[in-house]
């Protein structure tokens, strides 16, 4: 195939002046013990309440591993966003599970595809046509190279992680289901993993089961296993909440789904731009996330289906592009994927998605977790010593997400003292009110963390925060 965007696919790990991942984790495990471990984690209780010594974080962290070990400016550098100033303030964008920013490689590989490659696919006997194609095929490919499916022919574009669940609810799920059949979820899903279950739940008459967490917002597993049954049809977990920033067993949990013959799905929304992805590691069946959620663009995301799964599943919508013929006696559809992706789909954001995962890619997922996880631990700390702050969620294998409420303040007017200081986050129920509830609340205020924040902004973070609830 030949392919147009070598010129954004260039960049090396020594770019950015990076170790390699064994090199990095060995340095942090100097500070950070668990960093020699296969899989790094945080220890603490579920919520803390302004006291940093119930929190057992490893180590105070150093000078060293604040600033010495990974190129933050340099890639902040590459971001446009992060220049904006906000209420004549430096913007710090601590919204990340929302969305994340884009860096420059992204938006050029867009503005590229419109200048110079810009056709529709599949289809015409024309040169750029054929540039469209290996922009969108190629993507693709580095979709599926990414997550470790074993062909591209796995990957679906969608787009986003809500459009892929539909799709796996409504193509693969519901021709399973009968009256009594069962669902497994798990209390911290988003609703966006719960609604499209509930839909077809409704039409069928089955029924969803729903796994619990602990106080420290980790899944109970023994609990999860006691939902399996014969009716069980199938599962669909997150790999990271996006309120907590638990982080599940993933393996575990399909490995138990698959001892009942149940096939799982996982939500790999928040997991996607936080840690490296093998979905035939964890012997997925199906694995969706959003392409804006990992530095790419809106509009784009990505299923990835077992291939006999896929093949088995009915079309999604049908149109233009899914079908090999068409009569009006019947149609025969393609196989997978593109059974699965009728009409014209975001073929820039594809590009763009391709750009954003080579950029991630170039810097290593490795090297971005252990950055984002001493972030975390940094966090924790500094957020823990505010008086008349809660912290929820404290599972012993936790991500970049900071939930809080302050005794004595609402959460909207903190996130919006929070924004006209420049720093943004989030502050509701981030579309997932069953694990709020579960922990008693109705909303919280979140800072959600990427690769590109800095130790000196969660600096400014607990300085601002603190500031607010001494006010009175
Ligand atoms: N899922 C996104 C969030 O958690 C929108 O904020």
């Amino acid at each position: 195939m030949t392919m147009t965007i070598d010129r954004f696919t260039s960049m090396r790990p020594e770019d950015y002046g990076l170790p390699g991942e064994a090199d990095l984790r060995a340095r942090l495990a100097e500070y950070f013990p668990e960093f020699g471990a296969a899989r790094t984690t945080i220890r603490g209780p579920a919520v803390v309440a302004g006291n940093m010594s119930k929190f057992n974080i490893p180590r105070a962290i150093t000078p060293a591993t604040r600033e010495g070990d990974f190129p933050v400016d340099k890639i902040r550098a590459d971001f446009p966003a992060l220049s904006e100033t906000v209420n004549g303030r430096p913007l710090i964008w601590l919204d990340n599970a929302a969305t994340t920013q884009r860096p420059r490689r992204v938006i050029e590989r867009i503005t590229y595809f419109y200048e110079h490659e810009n056709s529709n696919i599949h289809r015409g006997a024309h040169t750029l046509a054929a540039r469209a194609t290996d922009a969108y095929e190629g993507a693709r490919g580095i979709v599926a190279g990414f997550i470790g499916a074993p062909s591209a022919d796995n990957i679906v574009f969608v787009r986003g992680t809500t459009e892929g669940l539909n799709l796996i609810a409504q193509s693969y799920v519901k021709p399973l289901l009968r009256p009594g059949d069962e669902i497994v979820l798990t209390i911290l899903e988003h609703h966006a993993n719960i609604v499209p279950w509930q839909l077809i739940a409704e039409e069928t008459d089955a029924v969803l089961r729903i796994a619990p967490v602990d106080e420290t917002g980790r899944i109970i597993l023994p609990a999860y296993g006691a939902l399996f049954g014969p009716r069980t049809k199938f599962a669909s977990i997150t790999q990271v909440s996006n309120v907590l920033g638990a982080v599940t067993p993933a393996a575990e949990m399909i490995a138990i789904a698959h001892g009942f013959g149940v096939p799982v799905c996982v939500d790999g929304a928040q997991s996607v731009s936080r840690m490296a992805i093998d979905v035939s590691a964890m012997d997925a069946d199906f694995f969706v996330f959003s392409g804006h959620k990992i530095f790419g663009p809106t509009g784009i995301g990505a299923v990835y289906g077992k291939s006999d799964l896929l093949e088995q599943a009915r079309p999604y919508q049908g149109g233009g592009n899914m079908i090999a013929d068409v009569t009006f006696e019947r149609t025969v559809y393609h196989c997978a994927p593109q059974k699965f992706e009728a009409g014209t789909g975001n073929i820039a954001g594809a590009a763009g998605l391709g750009a954003a995962i080579d950029y991630v890619s170039a810097i290593g997922m490795g090297n971005i977790e252990a950055y984002e996880q001493a972030l975390l631990s940094y966090g924790i700390n500094e957020l823990s010593k505010i008086p008349g702050l809660l912290m929820i969620g404290a599972a012993d294998h936790k991500a970049g997400v900071l939930s809080f409420v302050l005794e004595n303040r609402g959460v909207e007017e903190t996130g919006q003292y929070l924004s006209e200081a420049g720093v943004a986050v989030r502050a509701g129920h981030h579309c997932a009110q069953p694990v709020l509830r579960r922990f008693g609340l109705e909303a919280t205020v979140r800072a959600s963390l990427a690769f590109y924040n800095t130790f000196a902004e969660l600096d400014f973070l607990a300085e601002r925060i603190e500031t607010f609830a001494r006010r009175r």
